[in-house]
């Protein structure tokens, strides 16, 4: 918890103290995830709250060895189920290493990026099989579902500028590289899952300044920890 004292803390959760709070980022490219994923860990902290942020492909030593296969493009000619595979097997890695752990000291996981990116990646806007991609997803989770997911949305083409002016003079990642046609089919399938599931979603207008985007992601934030009898994060979940 540290020195700092705490304000306005947000309300205790309902569920036994072995269950944290859940949360994903997610979006196209350059919508700000990591720097607001940064912002909320900060403010969560300062009001006391023991945060782990984290990120996907990657954040355990095992996601991670795979994240140079996945980013770089190596896996590419192996097809989109193939690296629908690799993506999985880094986030089982990911999940029983860092994020059930965490969840279970009770703490709040930011994660940037999570199974909506496969969804909308590997499947709505590429060719992925939606029955395989179920259920990969289905075994890959094993329960485990965000309690909260915010998808910042911005116009492809803003973002891929942004992403551009981020990078400078490093080359732009496998995915980073295609067509803004098929970013904006992207951003069309990160809404259509946040219309399909607003129990667990709410879209934020990236497009706004960085302190507007801050604003309403706490909102949403603290609306759902106040709303939370239990939620998706059930003990079997967390357990595995
Ligand atoms: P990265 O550079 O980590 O970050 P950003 O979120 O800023 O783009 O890039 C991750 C890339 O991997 C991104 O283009 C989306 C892609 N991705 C998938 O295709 N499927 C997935 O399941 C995940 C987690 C990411």
């Amino acid at each position: 918890m540290g020195s700092k004292p705490v304000t306005r803390p947000l309300p205790q959760s309902t569920q036994s103290a072995t269950a944290g709070l859940f949360v994903t980022f997610e979006g196209g490219e350059g919508s700000g995830k990591t720097t607001q994923i940064q912002r909320l860990a900060e403010r969560l902290r300062d009001e006391g709250h023991r945060v782990t942020s984290t990120r996907e492909p990657g954040g355990s030593p095992g996601a991670n060895a795979l994240r140079d296969i996945l980013l770089s493009g190596a896996a590419e000619p192996l097809g989109n189920d193939m690296e629908a595979i690799l993506f999985a097997a880094a986030r089982i890695d990911h999940t029983d290493v860092v994020i059930r752990p965490a969840l279970r000291r009770g703490e709040v996981v930011l994660c940037d990026r999570f199974l909506d990116s496969t969804r909308v990646y590997q499947g709505g806007a590429s060719a992925g099989d939606p029955d395989f991609l179920a259920i990969l997803e289905e075994a890959t989770l094993d329960g485990l579902l965000p309690d909260l997911t915010l998808i910042l949305d911005l116009p492809a083409e803003v973002g891929l500028q942004r992403a551009a002016a981020r990078r400078g003079t490093d080359a732009a990642d496998r995915f980073e590289r295609q067509d803004v046609l098929i970013h904006e089919a992207r951003r069309q399938a990160f809404l259509a899952i946040a219309k399909a599931e607003p129990g667990r979603c709410v879209t934020i207008d990236a497009s706004a300044d960085p302190d507007t985007v801050s604003a309403a992601i706490w909102a949403a934030v603290r609306e759902r920890w106040t709303q939370r009898t239990p939620g998706p994060q059930s003990a079997k979940a967390v357990r595995r």
